[in-house]
């Protein structure tokens, strides 16, 4: 008798109050696991890759440039700049634990990282070189030919070669140990009471529908603004951009939420600059709910227990351009 009366209490304490633990196995949220490196090699080639801004037809503009390992994987600005300062159309998403999403980009156009990976290359307003030309630059220095035979049993240096070292070097972009983690994972005072309270809102409010599982988002396309719709002047429309169709007009990615506190400005036209405009934001707009300061705050503190370790290496050192590299063109070349 005694017994099962504590455990409705304990229960239905558990769903308001905020020192309910987590049930292991049985949170929407689960830990990030540490990266599994196979090949030490490779990852080490991505890595000078992805810092190589000899990529790019100014001879400036790296993967890095724009997600910047020292600061979230983003950029920190709206939207990106890219060759000749031009404009982008879209806020760069964080690359940290982007081995998780289930397509990449905020309309899901790549299914898989290095079929990502060639696109900023090639793409005008990014890198705007062609990647015949970046495999001249990685041909002409005899250090990056050798470490493709090392890696791919080929010193030719091929595109999908270049992609594959890239996708390698990013799947190692995890991010464990975050202080909600470690509550996940049985310490109990690894986050504040006011995280733990937010954490049990985020679950009850309804966030936890889009936002779940390691990457706590990354899993599925949703619309921007189910119950009211989201008033920006960018012109993404997400999926609708590919399909065409009506019923996918501003149906996004689910960003992650993991790091977020270092991912501002949020949403794909980063108009948001803090986390407290963007959690109201998402409370109107996906769930029509209008939560009060106090419980704002107290999202905003679960979600800053979502940063993690950030990696951590040293900074690749690049091999020198030789007498056969193509020389970077900064600046528009006057005829
Ligand atoms: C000029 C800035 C810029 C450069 C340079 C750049 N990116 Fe991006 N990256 C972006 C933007 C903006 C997006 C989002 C574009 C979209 O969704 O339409 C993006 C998207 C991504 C994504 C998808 C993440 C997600 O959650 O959907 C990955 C992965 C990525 N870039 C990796 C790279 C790699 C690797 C390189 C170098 C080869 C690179 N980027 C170079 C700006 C840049
Ligand atoms: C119906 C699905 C859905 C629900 C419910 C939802 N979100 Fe989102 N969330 C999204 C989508 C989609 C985006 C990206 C929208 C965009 O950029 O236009 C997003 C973006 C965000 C961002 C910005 C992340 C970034 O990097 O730009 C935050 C923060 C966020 N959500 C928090 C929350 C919180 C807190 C709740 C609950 C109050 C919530 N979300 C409920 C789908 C959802």
């Amino acid at each position: 008798m005694y017994k099962p009366l504590m455990l409705a209490i304990a229960m239905s304490l558990g769903a308001t109050a905020w020192a309910a633990s987590p049930t292991p196995g049985n949170e929407p949220i689960q830990p990030i696991q540490p990266a599994k490196v196979v090949n030490a090699s490779k990852v080490e080639l991505g890595k000078q890759l992805f810092f190589d801004p000899r990529l790019s037809k100014s001879g400036f503009i790296s993967c890095n440039s724009c997600h910047n390992l020292s600061m979230g994987g983003s950029d920190n600005l709206p939207t990106s700049i890219g060759h000749n300062w031009h404009q982008g159309p879209i806020n760069s998403p964080t690359v940290l634990n982007s081995s998780m999403n289930i397509a990449q980009f905020w309309d899901g156009r790549a299914k898989t990282l290095k079929e990502q990976a060639g696109g900023p290359i090639a793409n005008p307003g990014e890198m705007a070189f062609s990647h015949e030309l970046a495999l001249d630059v990685l041909r002409s220095i005899p250090q990056y030919r050798g470490a493709f035979k090392v890696v791919y049993g080929d010193d030719g240096v091929k595109i999908d070669d270049v992609t594959d070292a890239i996708a390698a070097f990013e799947e190692t972009l995890v991010t464990p140990h975050s202080p909600f983690d470690r509550w996940l994972l049985g310490d109990a005072t690894a986050i504040s009471s006011t995280a733990q309270e937010g954490y049990q809102l985020f679950k009850s409010a309804g966030c936890v529908a889009c936002h779940n599982g390691a990457a706590v988002g990354g899993g599925s396309f949703q619309k921007m603004g189910m119950v009211e719709a989201y008033a920006t002047k960018n012109k993404a429309e997400g999926v609708a951009g590919l399909t065409g169709k009506d019923a996918d007009r501003m149906m996004f990615k689910v960003p992650t939420l993991r790091n977020v506190e270092l991912t501002y400005p949020y949403f794909h036209d980063g108009a948001y600059w803090t986390l407290e405009e963007a959690v109201d934001v998402m409370a109107r707009l996906q769930l029509g709910r209008k939560l009060s300061t106090d419980e704002v705050g107290q999202i905003v503190a679960f979600l800053k227990t979502l940063t993690g370790d950030q990696p951590s290496f040293a900074l690749p050192i690049l091999p020198p351009s030789t007498a056969q590299t193509p020389r970077p063109q900064p600046f528009p070349v006057a005829n």
